[in-house]
């Protein structure tokens, strides 16, 4: 399919959010049009920095409807599953290299019925998922190392991205292509001409003063 052609999943990550008014925050963000609720989990093991778990989710979860699109930076990640399903995920992407059988976490997310995704980090190759792609909802590009916001694109994952793409159109089923990290009306044209259909995008949008503004300034003209 044509770049353009597909409807483009705007996910603002909470992470750069005000925290200290995460519901009016949440609600501020669906009324200003966005697509889902990225939420970054970091447990200070698997990246160096800590954010929040399901406790969290779940309090909001009551607040908006809003999909909750849950990254999970942490390791170990199957003893934790099941807490973000009961929390109110609607999709629970992983690292692949934070767990010994990523195939296996991609059939427990599923069997609780919730969309599966893979995250990939900036130096792990697209080729690395080519035999749990049968598994996989959601394939997601970190254009940062993960870990901490605010961070600069890496125009290296660019040909990743197309490669994904590649894969993903030869499979022949649906499979959200998201990147997250640096992302900002300069960096997204790039990142959807590479072929995502669903851009992550923390500080470009709570960062911003209009919401609704900076999630229009990320949609294709
Ligand atoms: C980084 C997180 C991102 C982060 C993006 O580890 O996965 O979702 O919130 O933040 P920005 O958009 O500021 O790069
Ligand atoms: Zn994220």
């Amino acid at each position: 399919m044509a770049p353009h052609a597909r409807r483009i999943i705007i996910a603002p990550s909470l992470l750069a959010a005000d925290f200290g008014r995460l519901r009016d925050e949440v609600a501020a963000i669906e009324a200003a049009g966005a697509d889902w609720l990225h939420l970054d989990v970091m447990d200070g093991h698997f990246v160096p920095n800590i954010s929040f778990g399901p406790v969290v989710l779940a309090a909001l979860r009551k607040h908006t409807k809003l999909p909750f699109d849950v990254h999970l930076m942490i390791e170990p990640v199957d003893a934790y599953i099941q807490a973000f399903a009961d929390a109110g995920a609607d999709n629970i992407s992983f690292h692949p290299e934070a767990g010994r059988h990523p195939h296996r976490t991609l059939q427990l997310i599923r069997s609780l019925g919730k969309k599966a995704g893979l995250v990939l980090n900036p130096a792990t190759p697209p080729e690395s998922i080519a035999w749990m792609l049968d598994l996989a909802d959601i394939v997601l590009v970190m254009s940062v190392n993960p870990g901490f916001g605010g961070q600069k694109f890496l125009p290296s994952q660019l040909p990743k991205i197309a490669a994904l793409r590649g894969m993903i159109d030869a499979a022949g089923r649906p499979i959200a292509l998201a990147v997250d990290g640096g992302i900002t009306p300069a960096t997204a044209p790039a990142v959807i001409a590479a072929g995502a259909d669903t851009l992550i995008a923390g500080t470009a949008v709570f960062g911003a003063l209009d919401y609704a503004a900076a999630i229009a300034a990320l949609r294709p003209a």
